[in-house]
């Protein structure tokens, strides 16, 4: 196999592959409506046909760019929050070796990827601050809107403190902007100041923007291979087309399967990886779902649990708790042979049965023998094989889900392509900080309180 799988076998009895097959021209129907662009949300439809739309000049730029970044720095930061960093941060840590950054700095051949302004943690960016003053760093602040407030807070702070080291001529080297082509503070701040720029395409969400400059320039500067996670996110692309049949088109299956569970009382979908390194991937995963379907008072909530870790913690309540939910798994082949557990001649903590085997080998029956328990204990089981960790497959996973989310989020019949939502805590924020503009929102809000 050299692309990602979906097994459907195991849904503990509670849809049929006729009741599938039933629901394959309403999912068909809404693949087509995101390339003829007839549903809610058609402006936000650029991701569609983007990875095949990236050219060799656009990737050169990207690499280039990560070339100066790598040249003068040895921590990067990235500034975003949503979508605006979790996609970056999913392919990071999936491909690269955590440890690698704790090496000393010249037996490192990449920058330390650092994240901020997805949080207003004064102790993170705190102690954030203190570790780069020792540290030649640089920037890649990214905000589509480029007015959130939780990126410029550390945007003010990082910039100041570049500036500071290093004086504003040599900043510029080291400050990269991704936002949109004209509107926005940020667009003001990085023309004023003559920084780098990448544009955000107007027709790309947060959450759908991993494959622009949003998610490639980190990517590139950590040093992994960008070209080859366009290339597995253009064969999902491809595959999945407007003309794809159903029983071809992996994430149509999955976004019916899922919407069918829903109505069958699953109302919590639980992804759940056997790999440290796809805890971000989770995270990415669960803000393309948890924004793009939670409205109207509808849609599944999008949980994830690291296992075997969670099952140590959640894992009693996915076996005996309430049964509204479901599981994806994701499973990773691992053909490469890495840790072989080794003998013991004494054998005092009774692990001699495992002489010989691979730690992976322990892994996948764990993944095995819980699933088989989870399903056991009625929890209807989705399963998307990968065939190793490396950059095509995390191309073919991103666009997937996020295919997937497009096709279920019509099903579902809502937009999955705006977050009206979001901004109801920012009001209240902005309210309560009496930010100019908000005078009216003050007043209703110290009333309540
Ligand atoms: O998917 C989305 O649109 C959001 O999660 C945004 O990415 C997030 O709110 C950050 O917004 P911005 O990039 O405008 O700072």
């Amino acid at each position: 196999m050299d692309s990602i799988q979906l097994n459907i076998k195991h849904l503990a009895g509670l849809i049929s592959e006729e009741e599938i097959l039933l629901k394959s021209e309403l999912a068909s129907s809404a693949n087509k409506a995101l390339y003829d662009r007839t549903r809610e949300g058609s402006d936000f439809l650029g991701w569609v046909e983007l990875p095949s739309s990236i050219t060799e000049e656009n990737i050169r730029e990207i690499e280039d760019s990560a070339t100066i970044l790598r040249t003068h720095c040895d921590a990067v930061v990235v500034i975003g929050i949503g979508g605006s960093y979790l996609g970056a941060r999913a392919v990071i840590d999936a491909l690269f070796s955590s440890f690698d950054w704790l090496q000393e700095k010249d037996k490192r051949k990449n920058p330390v990827i650092l994240y901020a302004g997805n949080n207003i943690g004064e102790d993170y960016l705190c102690e954030l601050m203190s570790f780069l003053e020792d540290r030649e760093f640089g920037i890649i602040n990214i905000s589509k809107s480029g007015t959130t407030t939780e990126p410029a807070i550390a945007f003010r702070l990082l910039k100041d403190l570049l500036e500071k080291k290093v004086g504003t001529e040599e900043t510029k080297n080291r400050i990269v902007a991704i936002t949109d082509e004209s509107k926005g503070a940020l667009r003001t701040l990085a023309v004023s100041e003559g920084y780098k720029t990448f544009v955000i395409p107007d027709n790309v969400g947060g959450r759908f923007s991993v494959l622009t400059p949003v998610g490639l320039l980190p990517i590139a500067v950590a040093g992994i291979n960008i070209r080859k996670l366009i290339q597995g996110a253009v064969e999902i692309e491809k595959g999945t087309s407007s003309t794809t049949s159903f029983d071809y088109n992996l994430p149509a299956i999955y976004a019916v399967i899922r919407n069918e569970l829903y109505k069958r009382g699953k109302k919590i979908e639980i992804l759940a990886n056997y790999h440290p390194k796809l805890h971000f991937l989770a995270e990415w995963w669960k803000q393309l779902f948890g924004e793009s379907e939670g409205k109207e008072n509808l849609g599944i909530f999008p949980a994830a649990v690291d296992f075997t870790t969670d099952l140590h913690s959640m894992g009693q309540w996915i076996q005996e708790g309430e049964r509204t939910i479901f599981e994806t798994v994701i499973s990773v082949k691992q053909p490469e042979n890495k840790v072989k557990i080794p003998r013991d001649d004494r054998d005092l903590d009774g692990l001699n049965y495992l002489e010989g085997k691979r730690v992976d080998e322990v892994n996948k029956m764990a993944e095995l023998g819980t699933r088989i328990a989870h399903v056991d204990g009625g929890v209807p089981n989705i399963l998307i094989e990968i065939p190793e960790l490396n950059e095509k497959y995390m191309g073919q996973l991103i666009y997937f889900f996020e295919k997937a989310c497009g096709i279920s989020g019509y099903i579902l019949g809502i937009n999955p392509f705006n977050q009206p939502g979001v901004e109801a805590y920012k009001k209240n924020m902005f309210a309560l900080l009496e930010k100019p503009g908000f005078e009216d929102a003050t007043r209703a809000i110290k009333k309540r309180i």
